[in-house]
C-alpha cells in the first residue's frame, strides 16, 4: 500500500466528523488523529491552572509544559495530557464552553498545527478538525468538508452526553454549538473555512453507513 496518504476532515461542531473519521480509519487501517481534543486538552489545561487568557507570554510558557499524546486502542483516541488520560473531561461542558475562544488564540494554534503535521509525517492518516485541508495538511490527497442541519446536530451531541449521564439541555447545546461555530468561522487564525478542492459531504439525512460508503469512494482511487 502506499505511504503517507492523508485523509483531512473538517466541518462545524457536531457534525459527526469523528465517528466518520474512526470508522474510516478501522476500514482502512489508518491512523486516526482527532484535532479537536488537542485543543480540548489545552483548555482543559489552561482552566485547571487560572491561566490568564489576556497575558501571551504566561500562554507561551503554559504551552511548554503541556505534553500532549495519544494512544489508540481498537481506533478509538485517546488522549493523554502530560501522562493523564483525560478523553472523557475534555467532552464536558466547562471545556465546550471555552476552547473555541482558546483555539482562536495564535500561540495555541501555531504548537498545534506543529505537534499535527510532525504526527503526519510518512504515515497513513485520517484527522478531523477545523483546518487540517486548509493550514496543517494543505496537499492532503482527500479533503472533506462535512455539515449538517444545526437542530439534527445538537439532538445527536445532546443524546451523546446524556448517555454519558452528563447533566445538560438541548437548548444549552444547540447555543454552545452556534456559539462555537460562529467564533470558529470568524477567527483571524486558519479559521473555519472549505479548503477550495474540499469535497462538502452533507450528512443530514445519511446512515453513518451511507457517509462512510461516500467517503471510501473518495479514498479508493489513493489505495489501488
Ligand atoms: O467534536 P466537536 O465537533 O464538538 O468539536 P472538536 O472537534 O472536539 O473541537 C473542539 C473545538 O476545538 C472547536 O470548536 C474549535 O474551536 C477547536 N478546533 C480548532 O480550532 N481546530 C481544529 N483543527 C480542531 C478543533
Amino acid at each position: 500500500m502506499v505511504n503517507n496518504i492523508v485523509v483531512a476532515i473538517d466541518g462545524y461542531s457536531s457534525c459527526g466528523k469523528s465517528t466518520l473519521a474512526k470508522a474510516l480509519a478501522k476500514k482502512l487501517h489508518f491512523i486516526y488523529v482527532d484535532s479537536g481534543a488537542m485543543y480540548r486538552a489545552v483548555t482543559l489545561y489552561f482552566l485547571r491552572n487560572n491561566t490568564d487568557l489576556k497575558n501571551h507570554d504566561l500562554i507561551v510558557d503554559a504551552l511548554e509544559h503541556i505534553d500532549l499524546n495519544f494512544h489508540s486502542r481498537d481506533y478509538e483516541s485517546h488522549i493523554l495530557l502530560n501522562g493523564e488520560e483525560v478523553s472523557e473531561e475534555i467532552r464536558q461542558m466547562p471545556v465546550s464552553e471555552n476552547v473555541s475562544l482558546i483555539a482562536s488564540i495564535k500561540e495555541v494554534r501555531k504548537a498545534m498545527v506543529r505537534k499535527q503535521q510532525k504526527m503526519g509525517k510518512s504515515k497513513n492518516m485520517i484527522m478531523d478538525g477545523r483546518d487540517i485541508g486548509t493550514t496543517v495538511f494543505p496537499d492532503a490527497q482527500v479533503k472533506l468538508f462535512m455539515t449538517a442541519d444545526p437542530k439534527i446536530r445538537a439532538e445527536r451531541r445532546y443524546n451523546e452526553l446524556i448517555a454519558k449521564g452528563e447533566n445538560v439541555s438541548l437548548e444549552e447545546i444547540f447555543d454552545n454549538l452556534a456559539h462555537r461555530d460562529f467564533l470558529d468561522t470568524t477567527r483571524e487564525e486558519s479559521p473555519l473555512v472549505r479548503a477550495e478542492d474540499a469535497i462538502i459531504l452533507d450528512n443530514t439525512n445519511l446512515t453513518q453507513e451511507e457517509q462512510l460508503a461516500f467517503a471510501i469512494e473518495q479514498v479508493k482511487p489513493f489505495i489501488v
